[in-house]
């Protein structure tokens, strides 16, 4: 849901958000792009950081707190696995996870 939300709101109103899940070999993969304003590559650590937004300012259009994937990233890391970036600034982001499926 977090990783959904960032995609709708950083990306400008014609632009494109992807939701895609798989399950492959007892894994759940989710993956999240975007054609939104993406993450310079220097400042893809702090993205993660409690309470940090990449634009501080404010008069700043996006809402939120800035905790959104710092809690998401605990959650993922809690279940044993990471969450991953790729982002080009101007171009879009995609962040994805893999979680194990336990049956029984
Ligand atoms: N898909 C994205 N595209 C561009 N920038 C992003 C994207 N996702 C996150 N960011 C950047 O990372 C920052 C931190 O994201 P995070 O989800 O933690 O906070 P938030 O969305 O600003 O607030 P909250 O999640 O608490 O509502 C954002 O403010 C934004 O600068
Ligand atoms: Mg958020």
């Amino acid at each position: 849901m977090q990783l959904v939300d960032n995609a709708i709101k950083f990306t400008p109103p014609a632009g494109k958000v992807h939701l895609f899940t798989e399950r492959d070999e007892g894994f759940l993969k989710i993956q999240v792009s975007d054609t939104g304003i993406g993450i310079p590559a220097d400042r893809i650590e702090q993205i993660f950081e409690p309470f940090v937004q990449l634009d501080g300012s404010s008069t700043r259009k996006a809402g939120g707190t800035g905790l959104g994937l710092a809690l998401a990233r605990r959650i993922i890391e809690a279940h044993g696995s990471v969450i991953h970036v790729h982002s080009e600034e101007s171009k879009g982001s995609t962040f994805s996870f893999a979680l194990k499926i336990v049956s029984g």
